[in-house]
């Protein structure tokens, strides 16, 4: 996983498009080597606790809805001299729709981390500090409360994890 992190942040330049494909890439490189479904999206609906993530049939077709939106949004990249709440906010509202799209059989929660990591790193932000929101085990911490909020359209507990852990780089 750091390697994962190491490699993709070394490769970041002005040109880097955090489109869907980049974001297919994150998974494949940085799995590669462990996991036989690195770089391919699930071909089994799949739910955890009481949320249903993405129906296989729509995964691709909303995939790619997420991303055009994303794409009209300049996938984030304007955000370097924007206030920290208006990034915080765009980052919320795109984390959740991936987390309800959830289009890995396994690694989502790292792999959508990883990719909003590069960025915020890409904007002049320093990873995003997760310590807090990530300390309890699965059920109990507040990425996975926030991300249950999420697959009801609500980013706002994701909204404050977000915000809390964003800090620009000196
Ligand atoms: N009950 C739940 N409802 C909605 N989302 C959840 C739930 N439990 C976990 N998640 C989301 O799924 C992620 C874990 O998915 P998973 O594919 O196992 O990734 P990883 O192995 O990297 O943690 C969590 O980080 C969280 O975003
Ligand atoms: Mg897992």
């Amino acid at each position: 996983m750091l390697k994962g992190y190491e490699y993709f942040h070394k490769r970041l330049s002005k040109d880097t498009v955090f489109n869907e494909k980049y974001f297919i890439e994150l998974h494949r490189k940085t799995f590669n080597k462990l996991y036989n479904f690195a770089g391919k999206y699930r071909n089994v609906n799949i739910s955890k606790g009481y949320s249903t993530f993405c129906q296989v049939k729509y995964l691709e077709q909303t995939s790619q809805e997420i991303f055009n939106k994303f794409g009209n949004d300049n996938y984030l990249k304007n955000y370097g001299d924007k206030p920290k709440e208006e990034f915080a906010r765009k980052i919320a509202y795109y984390m959740c729709e991936l987390i309800a799209l959830h289009p890995y059989l396994e690694l989502n929660g790292r792999t959508i981390r990883l990719f909003f990591e590069m960025i915020v790193t890409y904007n002049g932000y320093e990873y995003i500090d997760y310590q807090d929101a990530l300390e309890l085990e699965d059920e109990e911490n507040k990425f996975v409360k926030a991300s249950i909020e999420c697959m009801t359209g609500k980013d706002n507990k994701m909204y404050h994890i977000i915000l809390n852990g964003l800090r620009k780089s000196e």
